[in-house]
């Protein structure tokens, strides 16, 4: 029997178990830090916390950290490998990943994406359902790209930038760390470190403090 363990007990987190049946896991066991008061996502246990997680971890065959936040994920992820986890990437059977492109441990992949060629996704990525990042892109550690997204050729994302639901990006496009990219927006410029942009084209909405 593989068991999973899986961390954030979320919506995010029910789709995660859901493909992880997809990809032939057979016992799926949520932790989140909410637990005991919340001990059910879906039709799965909540068994734990990270604390209790931490000392389970001989009994699975993999761990996913399934938190929308970008960096709250990449630092339980962190933690989690630092304590001997082993961390799974998942491809739902029905996303399309190219042979030539790369995918780093932590990451998951759900269904209809499209992974291009020389494409290389760093660590703990989420790519969401629908979304496409095409050849030659490059994520860093932490990224989100949100359902329906689309990242044409060669385009850069750094640390823990979220683009959402939606939006496009043109090709050879850089844009910084810790970036959000509004819903439905069209990013034709770079866009420098830590700000929010939306719109068509898209324009700086924000700025916030590094984190
Ligand atoms: C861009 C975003 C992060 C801004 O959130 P926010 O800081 O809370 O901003 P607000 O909702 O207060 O909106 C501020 C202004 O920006 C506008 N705005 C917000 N999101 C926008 C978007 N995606 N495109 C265009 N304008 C947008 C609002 O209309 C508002 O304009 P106003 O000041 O003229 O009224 C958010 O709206 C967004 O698009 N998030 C992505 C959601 C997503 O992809 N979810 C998928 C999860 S898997």
């Amino acid at each position: 029997m593989k068991r999973l363990a899986i961390l954030g007990a979320s919506g995010h987190g029910k789709v995660g178990a859901d493909t992880a049946e997809c990809c032939g896991w057979q016992v799926i066991d949520f932790f989140d830090d909410a637990w005991p008061q919340t001990v059910r996502n879906g039709v799965w246990d909540v068994v734990g916390d990270t604390a209790r997680l931490k000392g389970a971890l001989h009994i699975y065959d993999g761990v996913l950290v399934a938190i929308g936040n970008n960096r709250i994920r990449h630092r339980k992820l962190l933690e989690l490998e630092e304590a001997g986890a082993q961390l799974c990437t998942l491809v739902h059977p029905a996303a399309t990943v190219s042979c030539y492109a790369s995918l780093e441990r932590g990451s998951v992949v759900f269904a209809g994406v499209v992974v291009n060629a020389d494409a290389r996704i760093g660590l703990g990525a989420i790519l969401n359902t629908g979304c496409s990042v095409d050849h030659d892109c490059v994520l860093g550690e932490g990224v989100h790209v949100s359902p329906g997204a689309c990242l044409a050729g060669g385009v850069r994302v750094g640390d823990l930038s979220w683009i959402g639901i939606g939006a496009s990006v043109r090709q050879l496009v850089q844009i910084g760390g810790q970036v959000t990219v509004g819903a439905g927006a069209v990013v034709v410029s770079d866009v420098a470190d830590l700000l929010t942009v939306a719109g068509v084209p898209a324009r700086v909405l924000s700025e916030r403090s590094a984190i």
